[in-house]
């Protein structure tokens, strides 16, 4: 599949066939992904794959832990946003809102959505060291990066979902992942439900002259 193509075509899934992801492909997957650029080429990441009944059992541990916290998707900011900001979420949401399963609101589709995974048969969740300052998180963006365009052209649909920072301490118990490692992020992986409306989202983006300024 011709990169640039790959890179205007892919959107986030939120929607997966039970099908799973074969252990082959995952491995292509994941070779691709670590073809990343990182600082001074540390690959400070570590990456934990979780299918089958791991997959389950993790997902039922992050709603329920969810439900009981009262956790919900948010923007990560520090103070209020200004109004560009909160704009651009309302552009997601009025792009998601038709596209969403009967009946359910969109805070309860992306919460629990995340927690699941959506429901794909596959999580990355991506662990960075202790030892590293969060400079390194810029490294695990771009490896993210590579992996949900690595998977789309393998065919394969992601979303990376970010609100199971929430649960780091659940999450290394479950995987049994070292304290020294703080989650940074996981992502869904599967096969896209072709019928599912909400994987017909395409959400947009601002025009350049709001992000870019040129200085000559
Ligand atoms: C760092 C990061 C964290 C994210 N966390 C979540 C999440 O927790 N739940 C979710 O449904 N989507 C999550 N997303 C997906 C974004 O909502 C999505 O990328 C954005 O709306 C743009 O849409 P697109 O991926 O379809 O282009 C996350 C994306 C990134 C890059």
């Amino acid at each position: 599949m011709d990169l640039l193509k790959a890179i205007q075509d892919r959107r986030s899934t939120r929607a997966f066939l039970q099908r799973p992801v074969e252990r082959k492909t995952l491995e292509t997957l994941l070779r691709l992904t670590t073809q990343a650029p990182s600082a001074i080429n540390l690959q400070p990441y570590e990456l934990t794959v979780v299918s089958g009944e791991e997959k389950q059992r993790l997902s039922r541990l992050l709603v329920k832990r969810m439900k009981e916290r009262n956790i919900s998707c948010g923007p990560g900011a520090k103070r209020r946003l200004p109004e560009n900001f909160v704009e651009r979420e309302r552009g997601l949401l009025r792009v998601i809102q038709p596209n969403l399963p009967q009946d359910t609101p969109f805070q309860n589709f992306i919460n629990e959505g995340s927690c699941n995974f959506y429901g794909a048969p596959t999580a990355i969740i991506i662990t960075l060291d202790r030892v590293f300052s969060s400079a390194r998180l810029t490294d695990a963006g771009v490896l993210v990066g590579y992996m949900v365009l690595s998977a789309h052209g393998l065919g394969l649909g992601t979303c990376p979902i970010g609100l199971i920072t929430a649960f780091d301490d659940d999450i290394k118990e479950a995987l049994s992942i070292r304290e020294e490692k703080d989650v940074v992020i996981g992502v869904a992986v599967g096969y896209p439900d072709p019928e599912a409306p909400i994987n017909r989202s395409r959400s947009e983006r601002v025009p350049l002259d709001d992000l870019v300024r040129w200085r000559e």
